[in-house]
């Protein structure tokens, strides 16, 4: 959601800017622009479009310095136009800013601003940091940016630089933000991949905290000045973690590295059929497990709901982040509250987590990046370890998460010292193997894909566990082959969506082998009778009959059957889209990680 980098270094900053923004991307795309400066000025170019229309920009090649800011917009406030893409700067084009974030009480500085003299021309919320830093300045960047931060409620992951000064001044409250720290040179990101090229050493700005950059150096204060010592970490990824190597796109890539990414969210952590995991409380005593979540990972939370029922007979809730932080929730002694992220920065599940927290509550993430907001809130947690996920569409982390909720679940029944069943945990073990194999179907679910590429519409439907799968297909093509989709339990579709299906509207059913395939049966024939294209994903081979079209996929546990039966659902919205000529990587009017409410 907005990608920001900046630098103060030796380098020609220009080519170093565009190669950060084109690995932020993900987080936004619909305009980017860059400042440097230059001579004591400040050269500005922005461009509406991807980061390719700015890369193409004539005057870029005229633009050279070694300080300057960068930003990829994923649009608020005002359309995404060149005026409306950062930086944006102040009435003597002497002060620059780049934002990431939204700055609630920007009507009322504005007017405010507006009287003083100062004058707007875009529609964006951010411009008025530009000018509001402007009122502030005299002389000190750091001292003018405190002081406007202070006026300002809302969100921010904020980059500055001024032409009288050799520094840029950074802060967040809500968006994340990242120091680089290299060798003479310094770095402020939005995420660790903009700049893992250059330097594994960063530090991560907390709320209200900001941090001021010179070539050499580095000072991190809070919104009152008072100096602040952060730790600085090391980064644990490799830049070949976020190359397509070889793959069309990184959600194909992404797609097949699932096997990989679940062995390493399982790594070292079933050791003796004993589950290993590091949590800092007595998970044992928890009474009720409250899940919030949003997108995908919020699907991951309802097959959890299943898992954790199912295994520990502890109840189970699952709310939306978005609901769960302002309906007054009710947190109970011995509830434990699960946040679900593979950013960890959206910014919806944060205030969720922060508002458990305000109630009392126990909390704990399953989270992907490493170091992130959400990670760094939670009281204990675990990490998926399924490596950096850049696809905006989640894919690899979805399955990861499953798998980690698993673990958890287990891992409460060893802890309380009952028997875990020991065909599940070897099951488990055996999963990514099985997942490999569903790869050796790739050209048929291409084919499938091919089949469908027209359809209008299409209704995913799933019982028990495999509810959540078919709300998880379904998220997954409307996200990336903008064709509408809804998933249903399977049972419930003659209450409602049935009235849809005419002659060849495509109905994906993804069914276990278990008591409830013969109930499914019925409602297949209810479809077929109607003229409905019947899909099925499946392990079972007595349904071939049945189905116009049918993918295979390993038997294997209830428990674990979400996991290889959204396989082939990633893979055939994957090839829908790339059919119909989209980009998966970067869907329209969506992000990867979203961190405005
Ligand atoms: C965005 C992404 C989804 C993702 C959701 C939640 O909407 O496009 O793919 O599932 O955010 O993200 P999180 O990082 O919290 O799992």
């Amino acid at each position: 959601m907005c990608g920001i980098i900046a630098y103060a270094g030796d380098r020609e900053v220009v080519p170093l800017l565009i190669k950060g923004l084109k690995t932020l991307e993900y987080r936004g795309y619909d305009s980017a622009g860059l400042v440097v400066k230059q001579n004591n000025q400040l050269g500005i170019i922005k461009r509406a479009g991807r980061i390719s229309e700015l890369e193409k920009s004539p005057e870029l090649g005229s633009l050279n310095g070694s300080i300057g800011i960068a930003h990829t917009r994923w649009a608020t406030h005002g359309v995404p136009n060149e005026t409306n893409a950062h930086p944006h700067l102040d009435c003597k084009k002497e002060i620059a800013i780049v934002h990431n974030g939204i700055i609630e009480n920007y009507a009322g500085l504005r007017e405010i601003l507006k009287k003083k003299g100062h004058n707007f021309i875009s529609n964006t919320d951010s411009e008025v940091i530009a000018h509001l830093i402007e009122d502030f300045y005299h002389g000190d960047l750091t001292e003018a940016t405190i002081n406007a931060l202070r006026c300002i409620d809302g969100t921010f992951g904020l980059a500055v630089m001024s032409k009288n000064e050799d520094k840029i001044v950074a802060a967040r409250r809500g968006s994340p933000l990242i120091l680089g720290v290299g060798d003479h040179e310094m770095f402020v990101c939005s995420d660790a991949a903009g700049i893992l090229e250059h330097t594994k050493k960063v530090i991560y700005l907390d709320d209200n905290e900001v941090a001021t950059i010179t070539k050499e150096n580095y000072s991190i204060s809070d919104i009152y000045g008072n100096g602040i010592d952060k730790k600085v970490h090391e980064i644990k990824w490799s830049i070949d973690q976020i190359e397509k190597k070889g793959f069309k796109h990184f959600m194909l890539k992404e797609i097949f590295e699932q096997p990989d990414a679940l062995e390493n969210t399982l790594r070292g952590r079933i050791k003796d059929k004993n589950i290993k995991l590091s949590l800092n409380f007595d998970i044992k005593s928890i009474k009720r497990i409250i899940f919030i979540a949003c997108g995908t990972s919020w699907h991951s939370a309802l097959i959890g709901k299943y898992i954790i029922e199912k295994i520990n007979r502890i109840p189970v809730d699952v709310d939306y982040a978005s609901e769960f932080r302002y309906k007054n929730p009710i947190i109970k002694e011995g509830d434990l509250v699960i946040a679900i992220s593979q950013s960890g920065e959206t910014a919806d599940t944060l205030a969720a987590i922060k508002e458990a927290k305000a109630k009392k509550a126990k909390t704990m993430g399953i989270i992907n990046v490493v170091g992130s907001t959400i990670s760094r809130e939670v009281d204990s947690g675990i990490y998926l370890h399924s490596g950096p996920e850049i696809g905006v569409a989640s894919t690899k982390a979805f399955t990861g998460q499953v798998l980690a909720i698993l673990l958890i679940s287990l891992y409460i029944e060893q802890e309380k010292g009952n028997k875990i069943e020991y065909s599940l945990v070897e099951e488990i073990t055996r999963l990514p193997e099985k997942a490999r194999t569903i790869f050796n179907d790739t050209e048929k679910i291409k084919n499938i894909a091919n089949d469908l590429r027209e359809s209008k519409a299409f209704l995913f439907l799933g019982r028990g566990i495999n509810f959540p799968v078919a709300l998880e297909g379904a998220l997954k093509l409307k996200e990336i082959s903008y064709i509408h989709a809804e998933g249903y339990p399977t049972a419930e579709m003659k209450h409602g969506p049935i009235a849809l299906i005419e002659k060849d509207f495509p109905v994906i059913f993804v069914l276990n082998k278990d008591n409830l395939t013969k109930k499914c049966l019925s409602n297949i024939e209810e479809i077929k009778s109607r003229g409905g294209k019947i899909i099925i994903v499946t392990s079972d081979k007595e349904l071939k009959e049945i189905a116009d079209k049918i993918i295979y996929v390993p038997a294997t546990k209830e428990e674990l059957s979400p996991i290889l039966n959204v396989i082939p659902l990633q893979l055939l919205s994957y090839y829908i889209a790339d059919l119909k000529g989209i980009d998966p990587d970067k869907p329209r009017n969506l992000a990867k990680s979203v961190t405005v409410e």
